[in-house]
């Protein structure tokens, strides 16, 4: 039987976390990935205010509790005073995934000079994968279109679920010895 992947979708915003808007990123971020993938997957989704503690919390629930194969957050990753995703997910992470903040950043720049201003990462913490996007929900179609043609074969190496994509939207790349369990 083919293991459901279940995603994990954090909003960090102070403003949606009070209720004083409506969050856009966390839906922009279950109907991007609505339309990337084919396998089945669910989405466990959650608003968090920008404190660092709860991010970590969080974070950490999402991935040793809930068993999420990979965690997407939007938000928090730029240099104002309360932008502090990329703190939280470093500090819960065993490993980072630099290339990952590197691509995105080098994406985004063809659509906004200020994405230089985005400390975007990801790392491994245990069997998941955690990546960061920024809270502009078009940022959210521009990053997870970067990164996402390599996240499949890394959730294979993780040993997680066999993720399949929508090869017309989103081609995953994997070598050819990698085979569907
Ligand atoms: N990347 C993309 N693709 N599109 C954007 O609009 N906004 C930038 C940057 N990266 C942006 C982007 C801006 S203005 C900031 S301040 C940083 O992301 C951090 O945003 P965040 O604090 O909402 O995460």
């Amino acid at each position: 039987m083919t293991e459901i992947a279940r995603i994990g979708i954090m909003t960090v915003s102070d403003r949606a976390f009070r209720g004083e808007y409506e969050d856009k990123g966390g839906p922009a971020i279950e109907a991007e990935l609505s339309k990337i993938l084919i396998s089945e997957w669910e989405a466990v989704a959650v608003v968090v205010p920008d404190e660092r503690k709860q991010i970590e919390e969080h974070l950490i629930d999402l991935c040793d509790h809930e068993k999420c194969c990979l965690v997407v957050t939007t938000g928090g990753t730029g240099p104002a005073v309360r932008d502090v995703t990329p703190d939280a997910t470093e500090a819960v992470c065993d490993r980072m995934m630099p290339g990952f903040g590197e691509l995105m950043r080098t994406e985004s720049l063809k659509f906004v000079p200020t994405a230089i201003l985005s400390r975007q990462t990801a790392g491994i913490r245990g069997n998941t994968l955690i990546v960061n996007l920024p809270g502009n929900p078009p940022a959210i179609h521009d990053c997870l279109m970067a990164v996402f043609p390599a996240i499949p074969y890394c959730v294979d190496l993780m040993e997680g679920p066999f993720i399949e994509t929508d090869e017309e939207y989103c081609k995953a790349f994997r070598p050819k010895h990698a085979k569907k369990k």
